[in-house]
């Protein structure tokens, strides 16, 4: 049996999340895929990069591993394969979603089937290895998809649109590391802690209004506050010149807004858009900049 964990894409947020602030999140339907296909010995396998991967080495990925057997009561050894069908490195979440798939699969080897909570708790054992100082959201999107307000240790909110969204996501094509971004943010906030406080409380208060939008159903509301979020966060110098370009083509062709989505540095940006149509127009604008982009919906 296939077990998943989704991608997500922070609507609105990323960064302010990481102190306290409120952030909103969708999960989107691609993600990772994982099966167990043997028992006796404990391994992961990630097609993908062709990699095999066991607890008792030293890098990252097998820290993750070890991480997650332990937070596992009784865990049996397992051969785990994973699917990803997400950039690595790109805001998508795509660490989490592996980290969802490896305790779910690791779960059902050992005959159980956890709440999402605590999928979600213990995948966060995994994201640990991989950024230093993790909020949570991701692994928590990963375990629970749909859309959400997120905050660090408060139950998730979740938020019923009036409609579904409809974004395009565009890989700009530079990796990104969270980890790094996530530092570079706390060094700001160590030179200038009242500035950078203010810029994140503004981005709270985006939050709440892109919530209410979303449950009025108010694309072009949501689309403005997206498009200040991006400006807020190309102050804490979050943004690129081919995401700001990515963001600027999507508007001209129809997006109502257009920003990075996670850790920014390079990755990916979303637009929104308000129909079908708009998406196919945006979604061949930015691949004509030369990069790739696809249509998700969140509802
Ligand atoms: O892992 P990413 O690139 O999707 O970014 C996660 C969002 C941040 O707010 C930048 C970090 C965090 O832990 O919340």
């Amino acid at each position: 049996m296939d077990v998943f964990g989704r991608g997500k894409v922070i609507l609105l947020g990323e960064h302010a999340v990481v102190y306290g602030r409120p952030a909103l999140a969708a999960g989107i339907e691609r993600g990772a895929r994982a099966r167990v296909t043997s028992q006796g010995v404990m391994e992961l396998v990630l097609s993908p990069w062709d990699r095999v991967v066991t607890p008792g080495q030293k890098d990252e990925l097998s820290r993750a591993f070890a991480a997650v057997i332990a937070e596992q009561p009784g865990a049996a050894p397992a051969r785990i394969e994973i699917d990803v069908e997400l950039p690595a490195g790109a805001g998508l979440g795509c660490s989490a979603a592996l980290g969802v798939a490896v305790v779910r699969a690791l779960a059902s080897a050992a005959g159980e089937a956890p709440s999402d909570e605590e999928i979600a708790r213990r995948a966060l054992a995994w994201e640990k290895v991989f950024h230093g100082n993790p909020s949570g959201i991701d692994n928590t999107m990963a375990a629970h998809g749909g859309i959400a307000v997120y905050r660090r240790d408060r139950p998730l909110e979740r938020v019923r649109p009036r409609k579904p969204l409809r974004l395009v996501i565009g890989d700009s094509g530079e990796s990104a590391s969270t980890r790094l971004m996530v530092e570079s943010v706390a060094r700001q906030r160590e030179r200038e802690p009242v500035k950078a406080d203010k810029t994140l409380d503004a981005i709270a208060a985006l939050v709440q209004n892109a919530k209410l939008a979303i449950e009025e159903g108010d694309i072009r509301a949501l689309g403005q506050l997206m498009d200040m979020n991006q400006m807020l966060l190309g102050s804490l110098m979050l943004s690129t010149p081919a995401l700001e370009e990515m963001c600027a083509v999507a508007r001209e062709a129809g997006a109502v807004g257009a920003k990075l989505t996670g850790a920014g540095g390079g990755g990916c940006m979303i637009a929104l858009v308000a129909d079908e149509a708009s998406g196919e127009r945006v979604r061949g604008a930015i691949e004509r900049t030369g990069r790739r982009a696809f249509v998700a919906e969140a509802r």
